[in-house]
């Protein structure tokens, strides 16, 4: 059992991530502005702004583990980064590891091919400054962490979102920085995709890299 603080553990990848952990019996800490209609039995609510540092540090305070699962949109639009920079100087002070709910834009289609942000021509436009904004925090502010901070960046599949179905089909699979469904993009459902993240968290395995979950 660990203590598992989710930043953002309210919203669509979030929650899923909180209920997931908790059912496995983890002892779960959510910081959101905003309190859930459901909360999840067991799990401490803590309510903050992000962008709030001391907010950030009482969240985190006393956690073994600390997961970003913020999304670069609304009132984090123009600061998703320096609030995540924030994070992981907090994280990386409280030495333990940070595990980051990422975007599929960074994943390659093939080993060796340019990732798919390269090219965002068939993304809506109106997307594009989110999906360059999250794209940032694996190709430059996780690098840029001193060696000292332990991170993951965990990408889900293309198909994944508060607009699609979620069931638990109780299996996925696990890429590197390549997509495993490179064909199409693939797809992943929030319960499939909580499941991975939290065997990632358990197993440890993953230092400073990213990977990627698609069914
Ligand atoms: N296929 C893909 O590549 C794909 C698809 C979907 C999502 N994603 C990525 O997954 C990540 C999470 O996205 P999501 O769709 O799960 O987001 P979401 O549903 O909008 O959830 C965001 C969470 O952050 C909290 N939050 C927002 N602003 C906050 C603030 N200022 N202070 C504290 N908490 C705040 C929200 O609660 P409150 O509003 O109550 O604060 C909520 O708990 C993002 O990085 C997103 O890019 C990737």
């Amino acid at each position: 059992m660990s203590r598992i603080t989710v930043i953002g553990g309210t919203g669509y990848a979030g929650s899923a991530i909180v209920a997931e952990s908790a059912g496995r019996g983890h002892q779960v800490t959510v910081l959101s502005r905003s309190l859930p209609e459901a909360p999840v039995s067991g799990v401490t609510y803590l309510q903050g702004d992000a962008s709030d540092e001391a907010s950030l540090a009482r969240a985190i305070e006393g956690a073994e583990v600390v997961v970003a699962a913020l999304a670069p949109r609304g009132s984090l639009s123009h600061t998703f980064r320096d609030v995540n920079r924030t994070l992981a100087r907090l994280v990386d002070a409280a030495g333990v590891p940070l595990y980051v709910v990422g975007g599929y834009s960074t994943l390659r289609p093939a080993p060796g091919a340019d990732r798919f942000v390269t090219d965002l021509s068939g993304y809506p436009e109106q997307f594009h400054d989110e999906i360059r904004m999250g794209a940032a925090i694996i190709l430059e502010d996780l690098p840029a962490t001193p060696e000292s901070l332990d991170w993951v960046f965990v990408s889900p599949a293309l198909r994944f979102g508060a607009f699609l179905p979620g069931e638990r089909t109780g299996s996925y699979r696990l890429g590197d920085e390549v997509a495993v469904a490179p064909e199409d993009g693939g797809a992943i459902s929030a319960p499939d995709y909580a499941l991975g993240f939290v065997d990632l968290i358990e197993k440890g395995e993953y230092h400073r890299a990213q990977v990627n979950i698609g069914h």
